[in-house]
């Protein structure tokens, strides 16, 4: 049996992304094999490919790549010293970030501690959903220390992220704002947001007396966002690009504010897939595509209007 895998030869733009046959790798002590059944593409996959950022400067010398950080799928194998899985149980993971990467696999060895079990509630899809994006979200509202009745701006609540900080924020009882196109603001509000039209006008225009800001666009569109912040109010601006530019204007303006790198924890997944499997947290999944398809997969990240996640099926 083989093991196909989709790889960066090259840098450079959808086109060099290639699926590439190897071995099924064998598991070392500690790790297990993953089958993969669905992996997550996020924007950090886009971006690496096309040469930017750390993980990217810390693979140059080393491509081909196989990108990928999200994986859900079924234990095949346990290596040697390993105790918290066995055959056949179906875990989820956020797998070898930020160098390693690998889950745009069919099989895949990781260390177990990277690993969390799917409960039978939750569908594989889902599963595959949570682990980069819904750690992030859950990590910036935690930063935040968002509470009960707190004015909370989150920007590009209808992405991968912000469908899930929405909710975390909700479930948190704070009054949840959110920006997003026309097409989008019927699916915000059933998520408990309420939801602003930017392409209408911005943000600043139509908000004020916000306590925290979660900023999930950067640049000119987080400018104007520090616009309806409260004096003393948080700011949490997750992408790295532009995390120095909004800290330093927001700093100026009085504001505490921070940029963040997500962290993978394994306990935290397990969380969420929990809130999954009774109802309270929904996944939203865009489109699931054949791994085959992969390059569209990232044409559609790339367009920057995704609603929820987009996953590779693995298995076909
Ligand atoms: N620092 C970290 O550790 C970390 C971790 C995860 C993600 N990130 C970064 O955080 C960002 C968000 O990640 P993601 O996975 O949520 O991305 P994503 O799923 O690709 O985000 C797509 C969403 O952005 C919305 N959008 C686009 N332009 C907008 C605008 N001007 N105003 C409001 N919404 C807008 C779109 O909604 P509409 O269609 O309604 O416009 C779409 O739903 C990315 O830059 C990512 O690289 C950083």
């Amino acid at each position: 049996m083989e093991n196909k895998q989709i790889a960066i030869p090259r840098f450079g733009d959808a086109d060099v992304l290639t699926i590439q046959s190897t071995q099924i790798p064998e598991p070392q002590a500690g790790e297990v094999l993953v089958k993969v059944a669905f992996a997550g593409v996020n924007p950090i996959d886009v971006k690496t490919r096309s040469g930017l950022g750390w993980a990217a400067a810390q693979n140059k010398d080393n491509l081909p790549w196989v990108p990928g950080y999200d994986i859900s799928g079924k234990i095949v194998r346990c290596g040697q010293g390993t105790s918290q899985f066995e055959d056949g149980d179906l875990v989820a993971g956020f797998v070898g970030f930020p160098v390693r990467g690998g889950g745009y696999s069919q099989y895949l060895c990781v260390p177990e501690s990277e690993l969390s079990l799917v409960p039978s509630s939750v569908t594989l899809e889902a599963a595959a959903v949570l682990p980069l994006a819904g750690q992030t979200a859950a990590q910036a509202l935690n930063k935040a220390e968002v509470k009960e009745g707190d004015r909370v701006l989150i920007l590009a609540g209808a992405g991968g992220v912000g469908h899930l900080a929405v909710q975390i924020a909700v479930a948190a009882k704070a009054e949840v704002y959110t920006s997003c196109r026309g097409d989008n603001l019927d699916y915000l509000a059933t998520l408990g947001a309420h939801a602003i039209n930017y392409e209408f006008a911005p943000v600043s225009e139509r908000l004020e007396e916000v306590d925290v800001l979660i900023d999930l666009i950067g640049g000119d569109a987080a400018l104007d966002a520090l616009k309806c912040l409260k004096d003393d109010a948080t700011v949490i601006t997750v992408p790295t690009v532009t995390a120095e530019l909004i800290c330093e204007k927001a700093k100026l303006l009085g504001f505490n504010a921070m940029g963040m790198l997500v962290d993978p924890e394994p306990e935290q997944l397990e969380t969420m897939l929990y809130m999954v499997g009774v109802g309270l947290l929904k996944v939203e999944i865009q489109h699931v595509y054949p791994m085959s398809e992969v390059k569209e997969a990232h044409r559609q990240i790339e367009s920057g209007h995704t609603r929820g996640k987009v996953l590779l099926d693995m298995q076909c």
